[in-house]
C-alpha cells in the first residue's frame, strides 16, 4: 500500500521535473511567436526585396539583440548570395528583408532567438527559388495573382475601369494625340505588351519618366506572362481626362482628382521604392517603419513640415508655424514656384531626414502640385497624420476613413490651429488614429501590395479592349537595363512544380 503511494508521489514529480525544463520552455514559448508575409514564402512570391514579419504574442517575447536570421542554400557558384535586414518595429514586431542576387536552391529559412528557432522555423523549399532579376514568368498574370493572394476585389481599380467597355484603341490613340499632343505640352506614352514582350512610342517633351512605367512592367514581365494589352500613360503631373468632355479616353495617371476620371495606379514615387527596396532607395515602406524610437509620450506634441514650394497653402503654413511656434514646426526646403517671396517666406532651410520626422507627434499632408506623395510614408510611421482636404487623390486614398486614419484639417488651413490644439488635449484619441493609420499601410501599402495592384489592374484592364493588338511603327522595344542585364547573368529558369498541393 505504502509502496503504491510512494511512486504515485514520484510521478507527480518527475512530471514537475519535465514541465519547468527550460529548454522546453523557451522552444514552447518561442513557437508562439507568429512568423508571416510574402517573404517566408519565396517560391510563391518573388520581390526585389523580400518580406516578413516576426511578431511577438502570447508567450513569446523577443528582443532584437540575440534575434537571427539566416538563409541558406546552393546556387551556382557555391552557398547563396542573399543580403538580409533584420528592422526592429519597437512595438514587439520585427521585418526581415533579403534580397537575393541569383536564384538559391533547396532554400532554408531560418529565425532563432537565443538559439532557438522561432515560430515553425526552419522553413525549407525545395527546387529554384527565383531571385528578382530572374526572366522566369508564370503562364499567366491569374496564376501571379493567385501565388502573390493578391486582392482582385479593389474598389477603386473597378470604379475606374466602369466607364470603359468593348474599347476600340485605334480611336483612344488618335483622340488622345488631338487632345494632349499639341504643342507638347502634355506628355504621355503609348505601351503595347504583345507575347510579353513591352513597347512603347512616348509623346511630348519631357518623357524622362517613363522609366518607372517600364520599370514595373519589366518587373512584372518577369513574374509572369502579362495578357496581350495596350494603355495610354499620362508621365505629367496633373490628371488629363476631364469628365465633362466626350468622349472620356482611357489614361492611367499617377495622380487622381474629383475633376477628372484618369485611371489611377499607385504613384511612380511609391511604386520606384517598391522596386528598390534595398536598392537605390532608402526610404521606403518597410524602412519607415523603423525610424529610430522615440516612445509616443516623448515625442514632440508639435505639427512638423518640410517641403518646397510647391502650392500657397505651404506658404502659408510657414506663416502659420512663425504666428504658433508651441504648434507648428514648418517650413521651406527649397524655392521654385514662388521664388520671389523667399524674402517673405524664407530663408529655405536645410532638408530633414524623414527619420526624423517622426520626434514629432502630428504630420502634415499638403499638397503640392497635385497629392503630396508622402502620404503613404506619414502613414506607416509612427505618428498622425492631419490631412489637407484635397480633390487629389491617389489609388488607396478612397479606403481611408477621416478621424479614423487621419485627421482632416481643411483645405486653406483655417481650422489647422484649432485641430492641433484639440489633439494636444486628446491624446489617446489622437494615438489610436495614428496607430489605425499605421496598420492600413503596413496592410495595403507594401511592396506587394504595390506590385499587386498593377497586376489586377493590368490583367482588367486587358479584358476592355476590343481588338487584338499589334506593335506600331516607331514604337521601342523596352528592354532591361544594364544593370539588371548583369544580375541576369546566371538565372535558368527550371519547368514549374505545379502548385496544387498547397
Ligand atoms: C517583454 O520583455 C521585455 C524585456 O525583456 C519586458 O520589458 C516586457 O515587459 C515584456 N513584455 C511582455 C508583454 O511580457
Ligand atoms: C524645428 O525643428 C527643427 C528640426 O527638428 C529644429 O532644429 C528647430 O529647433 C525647431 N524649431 C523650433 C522653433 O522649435
Ligand atoms: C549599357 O552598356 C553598353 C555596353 O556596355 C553601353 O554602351 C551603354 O551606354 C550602357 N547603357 C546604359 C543606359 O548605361
Amino acid at each position: 500500500m505504502s509502496v503504491f503511494k510512494y511512486a504515485f508521489v514520484w510521478n507527480c514529480v518527475c512530471i514537475l521535473i519535465i514541465n519547468i525544463h527550460p529548454t522546453t520552455s523557451i522552444e514552447n514559448e518561442l513557437s508562439e511567436c507568429i512568423i508571416a508575409g510574402p517573404g517566408i514564402i519565396p517560391n510563391r512570391v518573388v520581390l526585389p526585396a523580400r518580406y516578413f514579419f516576426i511578431q511577438s504574442t502570447g508567450r513569446c517575447n523577443i528582443s532584437q539583440a540575440e534575434l537571427a536570421v539566416e538563409l541558406k542554400g546552393k546556387s551556382e557558384h557555391g552557398p547563396c548570395r542573399i543580403w538580409t535586414q533584420i528592422l526592429d518595429r519597437h512595438d514587439g514586431s520585427f521585418i526581415v528583408r533579403y534580397k537575393m542576387f541569383q536564384y538559391c536552391d533547396d532554400m532554408e529559412i531560418h529565425v532563432t532567438w537565443k538559439g532557438f528557432h522561432l515560430a515553425k522555423s526552419p522553413y525549407t523549399f525545395k527546387g529554384r527559388i527565383y531571385a528578382e532579376a530572374c526572366d522566369c514568368p508564370l503562364d499567366s498574370i491569374d496564376e501571379m495573382i493567385a501565388d502573390y493572394q493578391c486582392s482582385t476585389d479593389v474598389a477603386q481599380i473597378d470604379n475606374d475601369l466602369s466607364r470603359f467597355h468593348n474599347v476600340d484603341f485605334s480611336q483612344v490613340l488618335s483622340e488622345a494625340i488631338k487632345r494632349f499632343s499639341h504643342a507638347g505640352s502634355y506628355s504621355f506614352c503609348h505601351y503595347v505588351v504583345l507575347s510579353n514582350k513591352i513597347h512603347r512610342r512616348c509623346y511630348g517633351q519631357h518623357v524622362g519618366f517613363n522609366m518607372f512605367m517600364d520599370n514595373i512592367l519589366l518587373s512584372l514581365s518577369r513574374k509572369a506572362i502579362l495578357p496581350d494589352m495596350e494603355f495610354l500613360i499620362n508621365l505629367g503631373d496633373w490628371p488629363l481626362v476631364k469628365k465633362n468632355v466626350v468622349p472620356i479616353i482611357p489614361i492611367f495617371s499617377w495622380c487622381g482628382s474629383t475633376e477628372t476620371a484618369d485611371i489611377v495606379m499607385p504613384t511612380y514615387d511609391i511604386t520606384e521604392a517598391s522596386l528598390e527596396c534595398m536598392g537605390r532607395v532608402t526610404l521606403d515602406m518597410l524602412s519607415v517603419q523603423s525610424s529610430p524610437e522615440i516612445r509616443w509620450e516623448n515625442k514632440q506634441d508639435k505639427a512638423f513640415w518640410r517641403g518646397r514650394d510647391s502650392r500657397r497653402e505651404r506658404l502659408n503654413l510657414v506663416k502659420l508655424s512663425r504666428r504658433h511656434p508651441e504648434l507648428i514646426n514648418a517650413s521651406l526646403t527649397n524655392f521654385f514656384f514662388f521664388r520671389d517671396e523667399e524674402k517673405t517666406y524664407g530663408p529655405k532651410e536645410d532638408h530633414v531626414s524623414f527619420f526624423k520626422f517622426f520626434d514629432y507627434k502630428y504630420q502634415l499632408n499638403i499638397d503640392g502640385t497635385v497629392a503630396a506623395y508622402r502620404f503613404p510614408y506619414l502613414l506607416a510611421g509612427d505618428a498622425v497624420v492631419f490631412k489637407q482636404d484635397s480633390e487629389y487623390y491617389e489609388h488607396f486614398y478612397s479606403d481611408l476613413k477621416p478621424n479614423v486614419h487621419y485627421i482632416p484639417i481643411k483645405a486653406d488651413l483655417s481650422d489647422l490651429v484649432e485641430v492641433i490644439k484639440w489633439a494636444k488635449t486628446h491624446d489617446e484619441e489622437v494615438r489610436q488614429i495614428g496607430a489605425n493609420g499605421r496598420q492600413y499601410a503596413r496592410s495595403h501599402l507594401l511592396p506587394k501590395d504595390i506590385i499587386c495592384y498593377h497586376a489586377t489592374l493590368f490583367k482588367k484592364w486587358s479584358q476592355k479592349l476590343k481588338n487584338p493588338v499589334r506593335v506600331l511603327d516607331q514604337m521601342t522595344l523596352v528592354k532591361p537595363s544594364n544593370s539588371t542585364d548583369k544580375r541576369l547573368g546566371s538565372c535558368q529558369c527550371v519547368k514549374k512544380i505545379s502548385h496544387m498541393e498547397l
